[in-house]
């Protein structure tokens, strides 16, 4: 059924999600249409087949309507939001390279907190990182990581970490705006998210567990990572927008895993594929991740879904959408 093209008017939940049918986007449109709401929801090619997954959602014909809107373009994110009670401030980039990060995350998001002050916005919530959280190498390791703590830029810099960089100064923009221009503003800082895909394209956070099956990674690197399920994000954005007692940060993440762990997880769940058994790094000790806390939205309510659950339900999907092979 095909999107409408204008929203019923005068109604009071009305929300707009920025990058509409990106990954943890698409679960969250699916989840506020369930939920009731009028959905506006950008994406810069509404033709583009790679969107139909929107148009398909239940409740879509009814209550989505897509708007072309770029990050860099003010005007269209001015039309975008209009109407709105809420926006959800999730499109971005997702890469380490400086030129294709660091506008559309940092000025794009300025454009997005200024079209929802200019529009009469009642809440925002950005789609933040745990990238904007945790990189500091200074922190000392016995320090449970949590809403207080922020990346230290210098080092994001220095380590070629730009997506990181570009995260922790977008969501620094986001609250001097709100500041500034007296905006409600709740932020979401989610570990690497896996789950099922909605969109028919492979995002960046799945590539990250894809390439362990396909082959393509021979080794895997000396690293951890803390993990959240994308259904679980996407409950979490609509908890901090309905909750009044929401406001700060969130940092949203389930558990940590050092990648020995994730493809041993993989290996043990799916041994069908050619998952690496080696560490490209044999000199340096085993890296061990940090202490954190997700207290302040199982506060709210949130279940986390255990991280092996994320890995399964990211591997059937791919399969389901004929990514992976089924293999015997
Ligand atoms: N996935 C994770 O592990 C993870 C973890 C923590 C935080 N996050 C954050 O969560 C948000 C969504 O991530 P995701 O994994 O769902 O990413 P995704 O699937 O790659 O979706 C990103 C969306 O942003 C849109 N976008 C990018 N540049 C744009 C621009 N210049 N103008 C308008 N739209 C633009 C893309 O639109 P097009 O379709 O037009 O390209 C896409 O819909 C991001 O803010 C990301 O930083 C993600």
């Amino acid at each position: 059924m095909p999107a409408i093209t204008t929203p019923p008017s005068g109604h009071c939940k009305t929300v707009c999600v920025t990058g509409a049918g990106g990954f943890i986007a698409s679960w969250l449109v699916k989840l506020l249409l369930e939920k009731g709401y009028i959905v506006k929801g950008t994406v810069r090619n509404p033709e583009d087949p790679k969107n139909d997954h929107l148009r398909a959602l239940e409740g879509a014909g009814k209550s989505l309507v897509l708007c072309k809107a770029d990050l860099l373009d003010y005007d269209s994110l001015r039309s975008a939001v209009d109407g709105c009670e809420g926006v959800f401030h999730t499109a971005s980039p997702l890469t380490d390279d400086p030129n294709k990060m660091l506008e559309p995350a940092i000025n794009g998001t300025r454009n997005v907190m200024d079209a929802a002050a200019d529009a009469g916005v009642r809440r925002v919530v950005f789609t933040s990182s745990v990238g904007a959280i945790y990189m500091n190498p200074k922190r000392c390791p016995d320090v449970v990581v949590d809403e207080t703590c922020w990346s230290d830029l210098d080092y994001c810099k220095e380590t070629g970490n730009w997506y990181c960089y570009g995260k922790t100064v977008a969501e620094r923009v986001a609250w001097e705006v709100a500041r500034e221009r007296g905006l409600e503003l709740v932020v979401m800082n989610p570990a690497v998210v896996l789950g099922p895909l909605l969109q028919p394209t492979v995002n960046a956070s799945t590539i990250h567990i894809l390439k362990y099956l396909t082959g393509s990674a021979k080794t895997y690197t000396n690293a951890v990572q803390a993990y959240a399920h994308v259904k679980d994000v996407a409950a979490a954005h609509l908890a901090v927008y309905e909750s009044e007692r929401a406001s700060g940060r969130y940092l949203c993440a389930e558990g940590m895993l050092h990648r020995g762990d994730v493809v041993q997880a993989l290996a043990e769940l799916f041994p069908q594929y050619p998952v690496p058994t080696k560490c490209s790094d044999e000199v340096n000790p085993r890296k061990t991740g940090y202490k954190f806390t997700n207290q302040r939205l199982r506060d709210l309510g949130i279940q986390f879904t255990p991280v092996k659950q994320c890995l399964y339900d990211t591997v059937k999907s791919l399969q389901e959408k004929g990514v992976l092979p089924v293999m015997p």
